[in-house]
């Protein structure tokens, strides 16, 4: 009885992740993110991106953002990343492309973004990269506007 109590409180979250407004992402020392797919319910008003950098590389080396964007921007604004330096977290600043940016992190670092749930279009793809040099081609994902 106890038991089955505790395993209730243990599955409780993760049930009820799947009906909120927000995800958690992680990445390590390697070029990709643990969370390929993101689904967002349209019945949010914003959402909400945990990201952790889970290695122990420093940011200066293999660093990390969680940076999304509409799918056909990637290229562009990973470029533009690069321009902008390491001072900017490689996302380049006041650019209408980026929808959302957490900061550049290195291991064992995590940060939080939000954005309005208002500027995605059903219709349209989104795809969420990190923006460190050499890393966006690869350490990607895609973003979705649910039902
Ligand atoms: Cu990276």
């Amino acid at each position: 009885m106890r038991l089955r109590l505790l395993l209730t409180l243990l599955l409780a979250p993760l049930a009820a992740q799947a009906e909120t407004c927000e995800a958690t992402v992680g990445s390590a020392d390697t070029m990709s993110f643990d969370v390929r797919t993101i689904n967002v319910p349209s019945s949010c008003e914003s959402f909400t991106v945990h990201f952790e950098h889970r290695g122990r590389m420093p940011k200066t080396g293999m660093g990390h953002n969680w940076v999304l964007t509409r799918a056909t921007d990637v290229e562009g604004v990973a470029k533009a990343g690069v321009a902008a330096g390491a001072a900017s977290g490689f996302v380049p600043q006041g650019d209408s492309r980026v929808i959302a940016a957490t900061p550049l992190l290195g291991g064992g670092e995590r940060a939080s973004v939000s954005f309005k749930v208002g500027m995605l279009a059903k219709d349209d793809k989104y795809t969420y990269f990190c923006s460190f040099p050499g890393h966006w081609s690869m350490m990607r994902g895609t973003l979705k506007l649910g039902a």
